[in-house]
């Protein structure tokens, strides 16, 4: 037998919220599985090495790398992919923040930039500092750049999920010079609730 052949096998995932059969592989990467049989195309392929960002997803509501995740790591899971966050017609707030500020220049760093977001939000009970935004996104690049645009609309997602707050206090620093006075109260951890699966 050759040992490098796929095993292919009948998997059923729970996708945005639908149950969906497959033949797949259950060793190879979930992100394949997610593109090329769920045909969602919302995670995107960057560096294959969990390294970029642009492939995540959530899983049980946690960041994942789908890139470098086993097929059959997911079974059993809630999976969600950048499709799945909209409901009823309506874009997620976050992604609603992400149009309305125009974060974007090509878009493909956008998936990972809405998924790390919404995660991270989702998650919060109070409004965080400058700091906090910055610290969530940093382990996802955007190879355009655009990254001055994108901390604009999380700051926007910001702002809306925390209203009452003065949203001076988060839309303050406008440059992209480094804050090296302030710290962050929500520091980036692998473990924390909603980082990384
Ligand atoms: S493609 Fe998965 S982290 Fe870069
Ligand atoms: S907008 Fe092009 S990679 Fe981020």
């Amino acid at each position: 037998m050759n040992p490098t052949a796929t095993q292919t096998r009948e998997i059923t995932l729970t996708v945005n919220r639908q149950v969906i059969t497959i033949q797949a592989d259950p060793n190879s990467p979930l992100l394949f599985a997610l593109r090329n049989d769920c045909q969602l195309n919302g995670p995107k392929y960057g560096c294959g090495l969990g390294e970029c960002g642009a492939c995540s997803i959530l899983i049980d509501g946690k960041t994942a790398r789908s890139c470098s995740i086993p097929l059959k790591a997911a079974i059993g899971r809630q999976i969600t992919t950048l499709e799945g966050l909209s409901q009823n017609g309506q874009l997620h707030p976050v992604q609603q923040a992400f149009v309305d500020a125009q974060g974007a220049q090509c878009g493909y760093c956008l998936n990972g930039m809405i998924i790390t977001t919404t995660a991270w939000l989702d998650h919060l009970t109070e409004r965080p500092s400058e700091a906090d935004i910055r610290n969530a996104l940093k382990a996802n690049l955007c190879r355009c750049g655009t990254h001055l645009e994108i901390l604009d609309a999380v700051r926007l997602a910001v702002a809306n999920k925390f209203p009452e707050a003065d949203s001076a206090a988060t839309r303050q620093p406008q440059t992209n010079q480094p804050q090296q006075d302030q710290t962050s109260t929500n520091p980036l951890e692998e473990n924390s609730p909603w980082n990384r699966f």
